[in-house]
């Protein structure tokens, strides 16, 4: 990665392929902004350097039971280490969730990568998108501005979640990716 460059990681579990077809597309939205370079990476396979030298950290999760979904908890277990030395303090944080229900709890597992960042001591950015409805094709139709709220019905991941929400996980990556831009510019 170079210097110069502002980088924005996203680390996310997907154990079907949905939540890793949102991570996409935040990643592809991150990646238009001019003078950003973006990674995505499975939580299963983090690499730590990368997150590490990140300006921003992109977190993403299916709900599994109405919590992040075990691997990811699993990954936020093993940044104690990181914790410990408050290694990523300072960083922009932000997160995205994906789930099989309209609600599905997604809420809470936002929460929970809120509050993880807050550990982290990040700086949580959020997703201030005003919905243009709740159709599928509409822009934030769950209506999340804490963080970004994907569903997926329980079909193929090419087919969902719809391109709305792949639209709007877009444009959320371009946000974050504009965010770390500026905090960069001012450290
Ligand atoms: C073990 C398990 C628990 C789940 N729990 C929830 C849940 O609490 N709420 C919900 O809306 N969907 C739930 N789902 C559905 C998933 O969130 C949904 O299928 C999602 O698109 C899966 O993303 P993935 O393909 O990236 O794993 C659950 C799925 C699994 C496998």
């Amino acid at each position: 990665m170079s210097e110069a460059m502002t980088t924005v990681v996203v680390v996310y579990h997907s154990g079907y392929g949905h939540t890793e077809q949102v991570a996409r597309h935040v990643a592809l939205g991150a990646a238009a902004v001019p003078g950003v370079v973006v990674a995505d990476m499975p939580v299963t396979a983090p690499d730590w350097a990368l997150l590490e030298a990140a300006d921003a950290i992109i977190f993403g999760s299916p709900v599994y039971m109405g919590s992040v979904s075990a691997p990811f908890k699993q990954f936020m277990d093993d940044t104690s280490r990181v914790w410990l030395r408050q290694g990523w303090q300072d960083k922009l944080a932000a997160g995205f969730v994906n789930s099989g229900a309209l609600s599905g709890d997604k809420q809470v597992a936002l929460q929970q990568l809120q509050t993880f960042a807050g550990q982290h001591g990040m700086l949580w950015a959020s997703f201030p998108l005003q919905p243009t409805g709740t159709g599928p094709d509409d822009l934030n139709r769950l209506g999340s501005n804490s963080g970004l709220m994907t569903q997926a019905d329980n079909d193929d991941p090419v087919l969902t979640p719809p391109r709305g929400d792949r639209l709007t996980a877009e444009l959320f990556g371009r946000h974050v990716a504009e965010r770390a831009l500026r905090w960069r510019r001012g450290a």
